[in-house]
């Protein structure tokens, strides 16, 4: 009884109203596994049903604590009755989904209405004709969330697909005659921008004009432009015959004097565009769509310039998913991410793999974010073996591209991340791009090679991860190819390190990246210390991206001290703690206070010599540490480190204090000092892999330069990389400098191919006087030795080789004790 009071309230506006009605469709669905996908459309009995709301996934916390990554892939039905009543007969009805992954197929009163494939876009469907007038009208719709490689991405690779009916659904009823919902699911008006600058704009508004009667229709539709309080400043009118059954564009140019430009975070200003048809004098339809009148363009020297002035694209990326969420968000998750990407002082987000909720895009017109949205071409996605796979994935684009179309803030479609795709793939997606849309440039993340497809986007950029997953010297690289490629316009879309809050080092050894399960937060501050400088100082990168503003789900991973969580987020994954490194863009990024002392959650520590590491914008810093003060260091980048000071045993008591524009700012935290621990508690979870050196100084024999064997390839954790020596000739050698003097617990050696190798490993003080810790003529690619040794330098020497091939080493790792 108390449902159909709720659905006849519901309903009500549409006695009264022409225009049409979006009824949200949230609540009483009902939602079952079908692990075995048989039933056709199951009934009762076929499934274990349980009453969910929508938005809704099926995967939430399961994935993040199963070692084996487990988590439900495969089909799930919802079902549900749809509040169809009577004053609704001779109206049209669209069922609108705006997201279900990976595919749907929708059936109402058991006939198929349609299919839809793609996760991350919305579809909608016209179900007029299948509406049951006298009874009850069940829409039923199977999921299905199992690898397809015809689907992209076809796979949990980089990310989880979580599955199900994880964004809002809406049953439209509008009047025979409309705007369409059914191009691609998009608004149906698209407000181009010809020409923009502070003088006019001049617009193109196409709406597409659809009439379901069974005779023509003459349509007036009125397009208006309203500024933020309301007044009009263009308004046409125009008179459209469209035929019986048939949808057609309406095109229309307008022209705005004096326009207030969309400038960013500094004046994110919004028109709106009202286009509103009516049929026989009686307004039959509306649509509102925003508008920011912006110009923009990408110089391969000078970066990014947001209405002819250089505007500092400080990025960071986003992945939807939140801890005990997974996929399934509402308005207030979204707002909750952009709230934190203002606060850091991004003016540029990334939303990575895959298209985002509308809710997230209109978040960033009305605060002035630029975004970069891509589709999910991702690491894993074959578009060469699987026609189906590329098809998708160009009509993931074409939805992506018109369902976004009038958000302003939306300048860059990507293309591919990490994929190994071709050139002419590359071409025919920005050519797709462009054709949909000429006035945003096309982007791309790579991580192969320079090549012909680098040159098909409007700009392009790299994932680059220094000191994380090798040693890479981005410095050399970026100036090479700016200086060999002039016009290339480059960025970065990746780098970072992973880092978790409950894990400490000081000073850091670097993890791991792919095996380790020690991820100290001061390695992660370290990293971004180190790398933000060198992109901030190079201007031709038009935009840089952090990896990632938050941590998220990645299944089948055992990195850092939580499974299946890529942990290089600066803010975790449940969003309860930000990160050291967040204050560190805060201070370098954000006009507000900054003042925050780093590893403050490093509280237990049996070390008394300390560094106090402080990140902060503020002009003048103190430090107190247990009542003593002491002045501050120079800073740089907004750090300041006091180098060595000294712990009491017990409790110490760290307090800073900054003023900035005349405002006293303060932070504090307590550390315990107990001298007789035997170890740091973070560290204890530690494993041999984790205690390899980080082996950045090295020199060879001789190495295959131009193969690019060269001795780094033995140091980067990729052990499909190596050093090879220049020819077959023995004995060769390979050097490693640990910089100083260091307690060595052993060494593993991946060598090139399977076969006998004869070698020593030594080990010397000065790099002169060796001494042999270990001799092997054993055959095996994988050598683990251990053997305890107080050294600077490691040499291994090796005297003879399987047959027929030079001396190889795919990994190296030198092990502390
Ligand atoms: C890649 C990839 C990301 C991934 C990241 C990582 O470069 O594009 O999706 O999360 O590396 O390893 O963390």
């Amino acid at each position: 009884m108390m449902n159909r009071i709720v659905l006849l309230f519901l309903c009500l506006p549409l006695l009264t109203c022409a225009q049409r009605v979006s009824l949200n469709l949230g609540t009483g669905w009902m939602f079952g596994k079908d692990a075995q996908d048989n039933a056709a459309i199951p009934s009762d009995d076929d499934l274990v049903w349980e009453e969910v709301t929508v938005p809704h996934t099926w995967n939430t916390d399961l994935i993040q604590n199963q070692i084996n990554s487990e988590h439900y892939q495969g089909v799930g039905w919802y079902r549900r009755s749809l509040p169809v009543q009577p004053d609704m007969r001779g109206k049209r009805l669209f069922l609108r989904f705006e997201g279900a992954l990976a595919s749907a197929d929708v059936f109402l009163n058991d006939k198929k209405v349609g299919r839809h494939e793609g996760g991350y876009t919305a579809f909608c469907f016209e179900v007029t004709d299948l509406i049951n007038w006298n009874g009850e009208n069940t829409l039923m719709v199977k999921v299905n969330n199992a690898d397809n490689p015809n689907i992209v991405p076809d796979g949990s690779r980089l990310f989880t697909r979580f599955g199900g009916i994880y964004r809002p659904v809406a049953l439209l009823v509008t009047d025979p005659t409309c705007i369409t919902p059914l191009d691609y699911a998009s608004p149906g008006v698209f407000i181009r921008q010809d020409s923009v600058s502070e003088k006019c704009a001049e617009l193109t508004v196409t709406a597409k004009l659809s009439n379901a009667l069974k005779t023509d229709a003459a349509m007036e539709v009125s397009v208006q432009v309203i500024d933020a309080v309301g007044k009009v400043v263009a308004r046409a009118v125009d008179h459209v015959r469209v035929g019986a059954g048939e949808t057609v564009p309406m095109v229309r140019n307008l022209t705005i004097e004096s326009p207030i430009l969309w400038g960013g975070r500094e004046n994110p200003y919004l028109y709106t565009v009202d286009v509103e048809v009516r049929r026989g004098g009686i307004a039959v339809d509306k649509v509102t769509q925003p508008l920011g009148l912006r110009f923009f363009h990408v110089d391969a020297s000078t970066g990014f310039f947001l209405n002819g002035k250089p505007y500092r694209m400080y990025g960071v990326s986003r992945h939807q998913d939140w801890e005990h969420e997974g996929s399934a968000l509402t308005f207030k998750h979204h707002q909750h991410d952009v709230a934190e990407m203002m606060e850091i002082g991004a003016t540029t987000v990334r939303l990575a793999h895959y298209p985002q909720a509308a809710d997230m895009y209109n978040l960033c017109d009305t605060n002035g974010l630029i975004v970069w949205a891509e589709i999910p071409v991702v690491q894993g996605v074959n578009v060469k073996r699987y026609a189906g796979a590329f098809e998708n994935a160009k009509q993931q684009l074409v939805e992506m591209i018109r369902q976004n179309y009038n958000n302003p803030s939306i300048f860059f479609w990507g293309l591919y991340n990490e994929c190994w795709i071709d050139a002419d793939k590359v071409q025919i997606l920005h050519d797709l791009a462009k054709a949909e849309d000429p006035g945003r440039l096309t982007t791309a993340g790579s991580n192969q090679k320079l090549s012909e497809k680098h040159h098909i986007t409007d700009v392009v950029c790299w994932n680059k991860y220094p000191r994380w997953y090798g040693g890479f010297d981005l410095e050399k690289w970026a100036d090479d190819l700016h200086k060999t490629h002039p016009d290339l316009k480059v960025g970065i879309s990746e780098y970072g390190a992973g880092g978790c809050i409950d894990q400490h080092q000081i000073p850091p050894k670097k993890p791991n990246p792919t095996k380790g399960r020690f991820f100290p937060e001061e390695y992660m501050n370290q990293i971004h210390e180190e790398v933000w400088p060198m992109l901030e100082e190079r201007e031709f990168f038009w935009g840089t991206y952090l990896w990632n503003l938050f941590d998220f789900s990645w299944p089948g991973v055992t990195r850092g001290s939580r499974i299946n969580l890529n942990n290089k987020g600066l803010i975790t994954y449940d969003r309860q703690t930000r990160k050291d490194p967040f204050y560190y863009y805060k201070a370098n990024w954000s006009d507000e206070p900054v003042l925050y002392i780093t590893s403050r959650r490093f509280i237990e520590r049996s070390n008394p010599q300390t560094p106090v590491k402080v990140y902060s914008n503020c002009g003048k810093i103190e430090l107190t540490l247990n009542g003593k003060t002491y002045p501050a260091p120079k800073s740089s980048y907004g750090v300041t480190v006091w180098p060595n000071l000294t712990l009491v045993e017990g409790e110490n008591r760290v307090e800073v204090k900054g003023i900035k524009d005349g405002q006293i700012v303060k932070d504090a935290c307590v550390w315990i000092l107990n001298t007789s621990a035997s170890a740091v508690p973070g560290e204890k979870t530690q494993t041999v892999e984790e205690r390899s050196v980080d082996v950045s100084a090295f020199t060879v024999s001789s190495e295959q330069k131009h193969k690019g064997h060269v001795a780094k390839n033995a140091f980067d954790n990729h052990s499909d990389t190596f050093w090879c020596a220049a020819q077959e000739r023995v004995p060769q050698w390979i050097v490693m400098d640990l910089l100083q003097e260091t307690d060595i617990g052993g060494i593993s050696i991946l060598w090139g191919r399977k076969g006998r190798y004869e070698y020593t490993v030594q080990v010397s003080q000065d790099g002169q006087n060796w001494k042999t810790v270990v001799t092997n003529s054993k055959k095996g690619q994988k050598k683990n030795h251990q053997f305890t040794a107080l050294a600077r330098f490691v040499r291994i020497h090796c005297t003879q080789t399987p047959p027929g091939s030079p001396v190889a080493i795919r990994e190296i790792n030198v092990l502390t004790r």
